[in-house]
């Protein structure tokens, strides 16, 4: 267990695309328990394993509740809206109004490579999209309407 550092914003790694995952290692529990340590560190409700550095596609989310380990991550289904702030560990003291889906449900494959279903709603649904797409180098700044803003809180998806 271990707090990995946290890439910023104009790290060309967080632009690269991730590879799949093609089954379960030691390194990658390792990795994945890292994720969890520095999320939590950083008070961050998502992180993606880019943001640490490792082109893989695998993210860890908690918005307050259960903890998701999500490997090669897909949406199936989205529906609604929703318009709020949403912020990024990665860009760090800064947030900015982003639009995403209200609903969405992904599948994904837990540490033990175990295929599961999850379906979220309002923060749940934004955190999934926002993390989603690091995995394809894709931030929320690109997203954003609007300026960013500063802000105190540094955690990924700020709440509404
Ligand atoms: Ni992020």
């Amino acid at each position: 267990m271990a707090i990995r550092n946290i890439r910023e914003l104009g790290d060309d790694i967080l632009r690269k695309n991730c590879r799949e995952v093609k089954e379960m290692t030691p390194r990658l529990i390792e990795l994945i328990q890292d994720m969890y340590d520095t999320m939590y560190e950083a008070q961050g409700v998502g992180l993606a394993a880019p943001q640490v550095g490792i082109l893989k596609r695998i993210v860890v989310i908690d918005v307050g509740g259960e903890p998701y380990t999500m490997i090669n991550p897909r949406i199936l289904e989205t529906g609604g809206e929703q318009t709020g702030s949403e912020g990024c560990l990665s860009v760090p003291g800064k947030a900015g109004m982003v639009t995403r889906p209200n609903y969405v449900k992904a599948e994904a494959w837990n540490e033990k490579m175990e295929r599961y279903e999850i379906e979220g709603e309002g923060l749940l649904a934004r955190a999934i999209c926002h993390e989603l797409d690091h995995l394809d180098g894709v931030m929320y700044v690109d997203k954003v309407e609007g300026e960013l803003y500063e802000t105190e809180f540094a955690g990924d998806e700020d709440e509404e």
